[in-house]
């Protein structure tokens, strides 16, 4: 059976109880992370915990981010899954708490944050997809669909794009501006390749700012490519060489088709496979060295 870590306590998933007026609930008044754990190391946790506690301060709610005390409880939580020793997707919730219903303002009290730590086996399927590719559907709803690009609750659209691309057959769904430039997946960001030189949607295009893109793009410089942060136009990935999405739990997943037509040779190309090498390296590197001090 499931535990899960809810409010400080460990407790079997179908007895955890979140208020029925709980605002994340209610409005999606809240924030998450997504962080993939390979065999008990959980990667980049300072990160998403960075990015998760500047999400928290931008919009009020009291957020405890401390990487040791987190690494504790991750590891803990774990052991009681049974998942130390596989890959195993963790995900942490924090909303604004309960309040009473009906009032959509936030509330005048301080809030009471409900804080949730799921575990789960990691999907099965992402290694073959990194090993083949996917492929995307754009879907073209406009922009922005985060104003204030931090990781909230509210993930309607990124949901209903998802189901759209699947159920065209698609693996991923590209949001597309109204400029026709790319902005980023529904749960990912978007890379293309051309000539050996990378290219990635800025910030300023309104996408997530990704930790696995952020992570990319050092591995990529410490690897003496040249990287682009400048506007990915439709027809530009199109004609790319090669191109990937990167998330924390598909790492880098290498997109050989957008809209049924084929991106490159419609294969994994060198630069994709290189950097997912690279990328598995810095799992290891920061495993040793984060890992050797924190145990
Ligand atoms: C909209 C969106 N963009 C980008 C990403 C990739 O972010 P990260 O690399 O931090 O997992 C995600 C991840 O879920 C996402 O939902």
């Amino acid at each position: 059976m499931a535990v899960v870590y809810l409010n400080g306590r460990y407790v079997q998933a179908e007895r955890a109880k979140v208020s029925a007026f709980d605002r994340g609930f209610s409005y999606g008044d809240g924030l998450f992370e997504t962080i993939r754990a390979y065999a008990g190391w959980v990667f980049g946790l300072e990160r998403h915990l960075g990015r998760l506690k500047k999400g928290a301060d931008q919009i009020g709610i009291p957020f405890e981010g401390d990487a040791g005390a987190w690494r504790r409880v991750i590891s803990e939580l774990l052991r009681r899954n049974r998942l130390q020793a596989v890959d195993a997707s963790l995900r942490l919730t924090v909303t604004r708490g309960p309040d009473v219903l009906g009032s959509l303002l936030p509330p005048d009290a301080p809030p009471s944050p409900t804080l949730l730590l799921v575990a789960r086996p990691l999907d099965a399927g992402i290694a073959e997809r990194q090993r083949v590719g996917i492929g995307a559907m754009t879907v073209h709803w406009g922009n922005p669909f985060n104003p204030l690009q931090i990781k909230s609750l509210d993930y309607l659209y990124n949901m209903l794009a998802t189901a759209q691309a699947k159920s065209e057959g698609a693996q991923e769904a590209l949001f597309a501006g109204t400029d026709g430039c790319v902005i980023e997946g529904a749960t990912s960001n978007v890379f293309s390749v051309s000539q050996g030189m990378l290219t990635t949607p800025p910030e300023s295009s309104g996408l997530l700012p990704g930790i696995t893109r952020e992570v990319v793009i050092e591995l990529a410089k410490r690897e003496g490519l040249t990287i682009h942060e400048a506007p990915v136009p439709l027809d530009a990935l199109l004609t790319a060489d090669e191109a990937f999405l990167t998330g924390s739990l598909k790492e880098i997943m290498p997109l050989i088709a957008v809209d049924g037509s084929t991106i490159g040779k419609g294969s994994p190309g060198p630069v994709t496979q290189h950097l997912q090498k690279c990328y598995r390296a810095a799992v290891e590197q920061e495993r040793a060295q984060v890992g050797a001090g924190s145990v």
